[in-house]
């Protein structure tokens, strides 16, 4: 496993569309530890393979609940209920965040890291950190539906916890 490079807001990478993964190797499986031990190094709740420079639809999610981390290949958000007002921040945009609004609850259907199809169902932080991620690979960032004016620079000193 090793730590990559996690791309910063400026980077064009993370305005591109990310490609369907269409075989599940090692390489993907590889990549997919990769980004797990990124997104842990940098105390993230969830990160997507174009935030380490590979533009393919793979996210990885951890809540630090006690729950296995997920590990999502070509998820799709297949339903979505109600609405959620929550404070955002990203691993690409270190100490910002920003109110924006988030389903409250998704149905995301997707494939794990052996290619065996699988439905998450997520409520809250769990809603907000599938929809934000799942958004990244279409090149969407939280920014871009961010609530006028609510953009807050916290403390890096802090232990602030982003996505
Ligand atoms: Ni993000």
């Amino acid at each position: 496993m090793a730590i990559r490079e996690i791309r910063k807001d400026g980077d064009e990478i993370l305005r591109k569309k990310s490609r369907e993964v269409k075989v599940i190797d090692d390489r993907i499986r590889e990549l997919i530890e990769d980004m797990l031990e990124t997104m842990h190094e940098a105390n993230g709740v969830g990160i997507s393979a174009v935030q380490v420079g590979i533009l393919k639809r793979v996210v990885v999610i951890d809540l630090y609940d006690g729950s296995k981390p997920l590990k999502l290949i070509n998820p799709v958000i297949v339903k979505q209920k109600g609405e959620q007002e929550v404070e955002e921040g990203c691993l690409s945009f270190p100490n910002q965040f920003a109110k924006v609004i988030r389903p409250m609850e998704v149905t995301v259907k997707a494939l794990d890291e052996n290619g065996k199809k699988i439905t998450v169902k997520g409520k809250e932080l769990l809603a907000q950190a599938l929809s934000h991620e799942i958004d990244h690979l279409d090149g969407k960032l939280f920014v871009d539906i961010m609530e006028p004016g609510t953009m807050e620079y916290i403390d890096p000193n802090s232990n602030t916890k982003e996505k």
